[in-house]
């Protein structure tokens, strides 16, 4: 019997693969507002806007990027206390909702820090920062 926050966790895994499977319906900017401003974000997943139940986390869970050169940095300012809690992944997604890079952490003995080659990218990317606990949350980052 899984508890509920591995089930939440599940839930969430599962859930934003059918919407991204189904996102070719909708333009490029309905694409970003639905997915950072959308029913799904606060409830499905969490976003700076839309924090929900997690609002007072927002600071700990938000993925922060910097871009430098070709590559995108990516730190979540979480803890990594062992397995209980920690950021078990970031994810670069594309535009068009494409993985273009991850980076699995091993909490005993990374940070929640990561670099992703993005040559050949341009306008906007999502990144994914996934806790243990507390979800996944989705932060847009645009590039030029
Ligand atoms: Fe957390």
């Amino acid at each position: 019997m899984l508890d509920i926050n591995k089930r939440k966790f599940l839930f969430c895994c599962c859930s934003l693969p059918i919407y991204f499977s189904t996102s070719y319906l909708l333009s490029d900017n309905e694409n970003f507002d639905y997915l950072v401003k959308g029913p799904l974000a606060g409830s499905i997943y969490y976003t700076k806007k839309k924090p929900g139940r997690w609002k007072n986390l927002l600071t700990s869970h938000i993925p922060i990027m910097q871009i430098k050169s070709n590559f995108l940095e990516i730190t979540t300012p979480h803890e990594m206390r062992g397995f209980e809690h920690f950021i078990h992944k970031h994810i670069v997604l594309d535009k068009s909702f494409n993985i273009i890079s991850e980076k699995i952490f091993d909490p005993s003995k990374d940070r929640a820090y990561s670099k992703h080659d993005i040559s050949g990218y341009s306008n906007s990317l999502f990144v994914m920062s996934i806790c243990n606990l507390h979800d996944t949350w989705l932060e847009p980052v645009k590039i030029s």
